[in-house]
């Protein structure tokens, strides 16, 4: 017990500013989540029941990012918010009414709250000129952030995830013990399937898994995993694994580490995964994907500069208007609820939905609350793609590859955080 390990989290580190070759508008932010499927914008949405079903995936993909259908539902209901994913047009735009420059602005606003659409292009005398997103009720007028968002189409061009096909891709969440669900995702056209257990170091979930990936010829996201020996385990006994999904107990609704008192700081799982596949030469090879507790760009920079490829995110996109959580009132304000997987709520869904799951241990390990609404998704992906081109220019790394070899994390301590947020004075 003298050599206890130290596990450091987003918080214990700072990015070493580094001498950039590079503007940070030069920034190259794309990456991959498996070695076949490669992303404009390196943030994925979280397999939860008030995070991603289609309608987040259709918007996250045709961004240039990726959403993960989560599997508290039916299995031939999955398949189907899959398949609609598949069905969807590309293109970002194809939906979005169009509204001449020259419209007043309130015009605009009814013209939205008449036709039901959260957003709108403007467009000028020479074509696009940006994006008019419908008010919140409590928000103000938000054409404002119409400048983020172009920003995001004018400096970082995401190209959206499309297959060989040009379809969009989509991801879909399985149990490592369910494998007809994995093979019903695969024949409605999942590009991914993302393992969404808490802990598969387990001896029976990764036979289980080991089994099941032969049987689907989708490309296999292994998670969650915390350790390097949980790394290696996995990756010796499971064919195929093209991705790792990593961090135990870190995510914003999370009480394992309460409830049970274990856990893996996501920055420390993604450091622990990168030590395993660098062992076996395989970093850069398997993308590892750090899940849970990114709160902005500077966290998700971090995890990219200790290895990781893509970021995961449940509550960057609860309260956005893609999550299928209705939205609530409160005192004048508007919120979205937000639950874990392993909440209360969302294990009650889980049995009554689909007579197959057991619950396989009695506990709650996540709890429910609300998140402010926060518009469309879109804003996002805008704030974390020119944020993390800030953050990698910081970093003096042109691209991920880069951030990996080039890019410094220094610790400070649990004190000195302060200064380095906003402080003393009143906001
Ligand atoms: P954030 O911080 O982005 O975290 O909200 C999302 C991640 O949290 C994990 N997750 C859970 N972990 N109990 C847990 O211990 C839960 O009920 C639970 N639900 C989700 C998951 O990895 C997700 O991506």
């Amino acid at each position: 017990m003298n050599d206890l390990k130290e596990f450091l989290t987003f918080d214990d580190v700072v990015i070493v500013p580094g001498a950039s070759p590079v503007e940070p508008g030069e920034v190259n932010i794309s990456s991959n989540i498996t070695p076949s499927i490669s992303l404009s914008i390196p943030v994925i949405s979280s397999p939860m029941d008030t995070v991603t079903e289609h309608r987040m995936a259709i918007l996250l993909a045709r961004a240039g990012a990726l959403g993960v259908i989560h599997r508290n539902m039916p299995r031939e209901e999955q398949a189907r918010q899959v398949s609609l994913v598949k069905k969807a047009s590309p293109s970002i735009w194809s939906e979005v009414p169009r509204i001449p420059a020259d419209v007043e602005v309130a015009a605009a606003f009814i013209f939205m709250d008449e036709t039901g659409a959260g957003a709108a292009v403007i467009l000028g005398p020479n074509g696009f000129e940006g994006v008019i997103l419908r008010p919140g009720v409590d928000a103000g007028y938000w054409y404002g952030k119409a400048e983020a968002l172009r920003l995001l189409y004018s400096t970082v061009k995401p190209l959206p995830t499309i297959d060989s096909d040009g379809l969009l891709r989509v991801g879909a969440a399985i149990s490592p013990f369910d494998v007809e669900r994995a093979r019903m995702l695969d024949r409605a056209g999942a590009d991914v399937l993302v393992v969404d257990v808490a802990h598969l170091h387990n001896a029976n979930a990764i036979s289980a898994l080991a089994r099941l990936s032969k049987e689907v010829s989708a490309e296999i996201v292994a998670g969650n995993l915390g350790t390097k020996e949980g790394v290696l385990d996995v990756l010796s006994r499971v064919e195929n694994v093209a991705g790792l999904r990593v961090g135990i107990s870190s995510g914003s609704i999370c009480s394992t580490g309460e409830v049970a008192g274990a856990a893996v700081p996501t920055l420390t799982a993604v450091m622990n995964a990168r030590e395993a596949l660098e062992e076996l030469g395989l970093h850069g090879k398997i993308p590892i994907i750090a899940d849970g507790g990114v709160r902005n760009p500077g966290d998700a920079a971090k995890a990219i500069i200790a290895g990781a490829s893509v970021v995961m995110g449940g509550r960057i996109f609860a309260g956005t208007e893609e999550s299928p959580a209705p939205k609530i009132r409160v005192g004048g304000k508007v919120y979205k609820p937000y639950r874990g997987m392993a909440s209360r709520g969302a294990m009650e869904r889980r049995f009554a939905a689909d007579r197959y799951s057991k619950p396989s241990k009695a506990i709650e390990e996540g709890v429910e609350g609300l998140v402010p609404y926060r518009g469309s998704a879109l804003e996002v992906l805008a704030e974390f793609a020119s944020g993390l081109q800030a953050a990698l220019g910081y970093a003096g790394a042109p691209s991920i590859r880069d951030a990996w070899t080039k890019g410094r994390l220094a610790r400070v301590s649990a004190v000195g955080i302060r200064e380095v947020r906003p402080h003393d004075i009143m906001t």
